[in-house]
């Protein structure tokens, strides 16, 4: 969709990346550390694990926002991208015939993964508007195949999140089995409405069997960068790391550095569920006009709009005709789900500068339904 965005010079709602800068400051950083004679080198390999300091800095950062202590030496992994540790996470664990649940619509790098080392996806669906979790749904495809479950808080694409009674339920559904989960949350700093996130991390039932991966690209705003982490138990740490060791090695050293330098002048993460709100509600109030409608948006960067009333165009085609006629570009909800299903969604990305919203919006606001 970016692809065919930049073609037709439409508005670019569709990827998700923010088309603002990151912070001065974190820029000046990478300068000059590339330039820092000190030692060790930074222009030389990282440690596999990632940047002592770096990890001491993120293991402060859980202390801060969780409340959880984490061991930076041996549960604190820095990999490229939150990608990257999925990949990691689900390579060291799961094995040619094994299950994982996965809850969707989801991103689309999970099952890749899973296919690629030969195991089985098995997938919960998510009913929109709210895309709650049904946990008794989930248990009963719950076998003794069954190796990890997914999940997503904030969830990309629906922007719903989970809540403290679904971790509870999470519990109770993984008591007395060896199924792990792996939990995708990089919109941990952007939740709405004086909602808090809720992560594994801090019930000790769930910590033990969980991989949490983060995404520096979605908290600095420098998704180029590819830089992300994961946090996990110190045996479970120790595996995934023999997949990272032997795909990556290491990640840019220059970039770790300036990372933890800024992480320990800044918390500017802190502000950025605020931020975000604001982004939006003024995407919200400008396209009010519109024939979309808009679905809940508790996280994330993502907001959903249900196009029924203007086509009945599946989504795919609807998008394609979003940025020829009209100059905007989304992404079909329906590419997230693995079976291709349709409930004629499609997703905004709202981390634009805010000129860029109300460009998007003037040009939903025109369109009429074509039904
Ligand atoms: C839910 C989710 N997880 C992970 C990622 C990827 O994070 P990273 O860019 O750090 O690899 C994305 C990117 O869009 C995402 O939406």
């Amino acid at each position: 969709m970016t692809g065919l965005a930049n073609e037709y010079h439409a508005v670019n709602l569709s990827q998700g990346f923010p088309n603002f800068e990151p912070a001065e400051e974190l820029q000046d950083l990478v300068g000059l550390c590339l330039r820092d004679k000190s030692l060790p080198s930074v222009n030389q390999y990282a440690p596999m694990a990632g940047m002592p300091m770096l990890r001491e800095a993120i293991a402060e950062k859980v202390l801060t926002c969780h409340g959880v202590d984490v061991d930076p030496d041996t549960e604190v992994t820095i990999g490229v991208g939150a990608t990257e540790m999925i990949f990691d996470a689900i390579g060291a664990f799961v094995w040619p015939g094994d299950e994982v649940i996965l809850m969707e619509p989801c991103y689309d790098c999970l099952r890749p993964a899973i296919d690629l080392v030969g195991g089985k996806t098995v997938v919960y669906k998510m009913k929109p508007p709210e895309f709650k979790i049904n946990w008794q749904e989930v248990a009963l495809l719950i076998t003794h195949k069954t190796r990890m479950i997914c999940i997503s808080t904030p969830n990309n694409p629906t922007a719903s999140i989970l809540r403290k009674e679904d971790m509870l339920q999470l519990i109770e559904l993984v008591k007395n089995t060896d199924i792990l989960i792996l939990s995708d949350e990089v919109y941990e700093h952007m939740v709405f409405d004086g909602e808090i996130h809720e992560s594994p991390l801090k019930y000790q039932e769930l910590r033990e069997r969980t991989f949490s991966v983060y995404s520096f690209g979605k908290t600095y705003h420098i998704t180029g960068w590819r830089v992300g982490y994961c946090i996990a138990p110190k045996a479970l740490t120790t595996e995934l790391r023999k997949v990272h060791q032997n795909v990556i090695f290491s990640v840019a050293h220059p970039l770790q550095k300036a990372i933890a330098l800024y992480m320990q002048r800044s918390r500017d993460y802190l502000e950025l569920n605020l931020f975000f709100q604001q982004k939006r509600d003024l995407f919200l109030e400008a396209t009010k006009i519109s024939a979309f409608k808009p679905l809940p948006c508790k996280g994330s960067y993502f907001q959903l709009f249900d196009y029924s009333a203007i086509s009945v165009e599946d989504d795919f085609a609807f998008c394609e005709r979003l940025i020829k006629t009209h100059g905007v570009a989304a992404i079909p909800v329906s590419r997230l789900y693995s079976d291709g299903h349709d409930s004629k969604l499609i997703r905004f990305c709202f981390a634009k500068t805010d000129e860029t919203l109300i460009k998007a919006a003037d040009k939903l606001n025109l369109i009429q339904p074509s039904i």
